[in-house]
């Protein structure tokens, strides 16, 4: 089984991708985690849809070839960040040809707030009703005051955190397994 990992930040430093490579070390037997990169796409306009941007393109093909998706957010502004719901977007299109419909999803995020990305995580939750995805409803992995989970190069070692991020992505495995691949 193969996950494809959203990191909804462009920071090279980013808690979130941080969490993502943590749950690389933490998948269960058989399945592997791969770490999309948002680097290079475009701010949407329908104007150049056609073709797709290459980045875009090559971000649908991985979608594509992915069984199910585990996306990390932060939060900014109580929502979801510009970068992460542009290149949601994108994939979205041309209309019609949407990369993620019938896709099982999980979602996590990280931040140094006491909030943990709840609220951008509840704003990305309605965005994927839109797009047909199946998201996972449980457990709800939102890391609050996460700088103090992570040490200084950026490895997760709040045990709590790593053992909950484990339990996220054996309920995404048995949720993929369970709805069948699309
Ligand atoms: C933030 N941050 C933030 N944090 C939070 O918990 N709630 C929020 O509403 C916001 N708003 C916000 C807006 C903007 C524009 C920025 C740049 C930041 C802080 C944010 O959680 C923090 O920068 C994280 O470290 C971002 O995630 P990455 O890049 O570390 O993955």
């Amino acid at each position: 089984m193969r996950i494809l990992g959203i990191p909804g930040s462009l920071r090279k430093a980013s808690l979130n991708r941080a969490a993502l490579r943590a749950a690389q070390e933490l998948v269960p037997a058989g399945v592997t985690l791969e770490i999309a990169d948002l680097d290079g796409i475009p701010p949407y306009s329908e104007d150049i849809e056609r073709p797709l941007p290459a980045p875009v393109a090559a971000l649908k093909a991985t979608i594509r070839e992915s069984d199910a998706i585990l996306i990390a957010t932060p939060e900014y502004n109580y929502s979801v960040p510009g970068v992460l719901k542009n290149a949601i977007d994108w994939a979205s299109r041309p209309y019609g040809d949407s990369a993620w419909a019938g896709k099982p999803v999980a979602l996590m995020g990280a931040s140094p707030g006491m909030m943990g990305t709840a609220r951008a995580q509840y704003h990305l939750r309605q965005t994927l009703l839109s797009l047909d995805m199946h998201p996972l409803n449980h457990p709800e992995v939102m890391l609050a005051r996460a700088g103090q989970r992570f040490d200084e190069h950026g490895r997760l070692v709040d045990e709590a955190s790593r053992a909950l991020i484990a339990r996220l992505l054996e309920a995404l495995v048995a949720w993929t397994r369970r709805l069948g691949t699309p």
